[in-house]
């Protein structure tokens, strides 16, 4: 099927051929991604068209880039990216329709998850990880929400179980997930303690922390508080430091750990989960899901002002390899986006 079949069977008008798209034929730093011109991509008959106007980058985009830790690549592509245009999160409007999809048409503005693909002009998308943008954000500010923001609320509510009152300790506050889980903790009804460098502790105070901890001066083991939920965006500390941190029966919600080449964080947070099962304290990890649900109950919660996404800078779809150096330094605040369409 070509882009132009896709037109007529979709109904699109005005789809061209061609895109500008950041490319990768290979794994590496970010001067192996180029600017090209490419074809569209082809919806099939459960997938839309999206017009992308603005996307965001994660550190997964940073462990695509690079395949590292090495196992990224069993999914990802063994010697060289299966997709070759990367980025995930995305914002913009539905330019064609696969025939099998319901609950979306053209014209309709959305965000949500792409998996690859997302720094282009045009992407497909399976209309289960998206969800309609909150009518109050623009589109980079949409673009700055699914994969961060899902992370931040499953990891939460979901794996957390996180009820109204409970006392919650974020480690890693100023980034993208962690700026998300200050404001959706509080929310929710807890009490917040935040965990982030010096330069970040005003911005993540404004974000509704109760108690914010600079990690230049104080450690946040040390803590006198007993945490019903510690969610752990750094993962760089041992089961017997954050255990202590724990109320009992507290858990601890890992999302990040030691950054070793083969394996990642994954044999460090399986230790401490055999550690953590001779305590009375949880300890687990878990993988974000992009599910339509959760990015409409998200919509909802930035539709009525309970958060809002914070933004470092915006980059153009040019700028994606400096973008993506920057995010790879693992200090960025809170969310970098790429505007791709001048929205
Ligand atoms: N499992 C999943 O599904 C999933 C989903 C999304 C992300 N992740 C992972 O979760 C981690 C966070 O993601 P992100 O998108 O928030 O990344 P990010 O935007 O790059 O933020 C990284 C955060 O780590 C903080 N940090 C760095 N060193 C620290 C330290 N010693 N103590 C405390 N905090 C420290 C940084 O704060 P300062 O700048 O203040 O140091 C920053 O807030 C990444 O490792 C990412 O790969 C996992």
């Amino acid at each position: 099927m070509t882009a132009h079949d896709t037109e007529k069977t979709s109904g699109g008008v005005g789809i061209p051929d061609t895109m500008q798209a950041v490319t990768q034929n290979r794994y590496g730093t970010p001067d192996v991604l180029e600017l090209t011109e490419t074809p569209l991509p082809v919806p099939n008959d459960e997938q839309v068209l999206i017009d992308v106007k603005a996307s965001s980058l994660n550190m997964y985009d940073w462990h695509m880039l690079t395949g590292t830790p090495y196992m990224v690549r069993a999914i990802a592509g063994l010697t060289k990216p299966k997709r070759e245009v990367p980025g995930s999160d995305v914002s913009g409007v539905v330019v064609a329709v696969g025939k099998d999809v319901t609950g979306f048409s053209i014209g309709d503005e959305v965000f949500g998850g792409v998996g690859a693909g997302a720094f282009a002009e045009y992407a497909i998308a399976n209309p289960k990880s998206l969800a309609h943008k909150p009518s109050n954000l623009s589109f980079e500010q949409a673009a700055a929400v699914p994969m961060a923001a899902l992370t931040a609320l499953q990891a939460l509510s979901d794996v957390g179980g996180l009820e109204s009152g409970h006392r919650v300790v974020v480690n890693g506050a100023s980034g993208g997930v962690g700026t998300y889980a200050v404001q959706i903790a509080k929310a929710l009804g807890a009490e917040v303690t935040a965990v982030c460098s010096t330069t970040k502790v005003d911005m993540v105070r404004s974000l509704g922390a109760d108690t914010v901890i600079d990690y230049q001066r104080d450690d946040y083991v040390d803590t006198e508080r007993d945490f019903d939920i510690l969610l752990d965006n750094a993962g760089n500390r041992p089961w017997s430091d954050t255990s202590k941190v724990l109320a009992d029966g507290g858990i601890n919600v890992s999302i990040s750990g030691p950054k070793k080449r083969w394996l990642g964080p994954f044999r460090a947070l399986l230790f401490r989960k055999v550690l953590a099962r001779f305590g009375g304290k949880r300890m687990t990890w878990f993988t974000a899901s992009t599910k339509r649900a959760d990015l409409e109950t998200l919509a909802e919660m930035l539709e009525s002002g309970q958060i809002a996404p914070v933004i470092e800078k915006v980059y153009s779809l040019d700028e994606v390899p400096e973008a993506l150096a920057y995010i790879g330094e693992g200090h960025a605040r809170a969310k970098l986006v790429i505007s791709i369409d001048g929205s």
